[in-house]
């Protein structure tokens, strides 16, 4: 009788924290597979011309020192996430021509309407 008690109460002991375990853990990793909210979720973006861009910046790289979110991962100035607000369009696309301050040249890797792409999605960032 006694024994049997005290073997539920470990049993109880040995199982609730396993069970807490597994529902934080499930619940960690149920946080970490969301996706990081790209840029494309926004609801401007779906704009045909601004998802082409995106792909654009994904495709050329941008992202690397950009970030995906645009929030810029080498140094602050790589922040575009308010971009429009600061620069014209046509300082944008300069900047992407003839890179400069860290960021590679694109004039010879982007087409002339592939940076007006890149520089009329940025520059509604504001
Ligand atoms: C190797 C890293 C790197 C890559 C790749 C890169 N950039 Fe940059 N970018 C920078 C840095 C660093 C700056 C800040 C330059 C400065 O200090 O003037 C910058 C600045 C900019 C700016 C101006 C922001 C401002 O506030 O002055 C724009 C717009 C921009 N990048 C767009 C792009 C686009 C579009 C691409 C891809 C086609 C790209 N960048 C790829 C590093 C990078």
């Amino acid at each position: 009788m006694l024994r049997t008690a005290w073997r539920r109460k470990i049993g109880a002991l040995l199982v609730a924290p396993m069970v807490l375990a597994l529902a934080a853990c499930s619940g960690a990793s149920g946080g970490e597979a969301t996706p990081k909210a790209p840029a494309a979720t926004a609801a401007s973006e779906s704009n045909p011309a601004f998802v082409k861009a995106q792909e654009l910046f994904t495709a050329n790289k941008c992202i690397s020192c950009h970030g995906v979110d645009l929030s810029g991962k080498v140094g602050a100035k790589t922040n575009l996430q308010k971009v429009g607000s600061k620069m014209s369009k046509e300082q944008i696309a300069n900047q992407i021509k003839n890179g400069g301050g860290g960021m590679p040249v694109y004039s010879n890797k982007l087409s002339e309407e592939e940076i007006g792409l890149l520089s009329d999605w940025l520059s509604s960032k504001k």
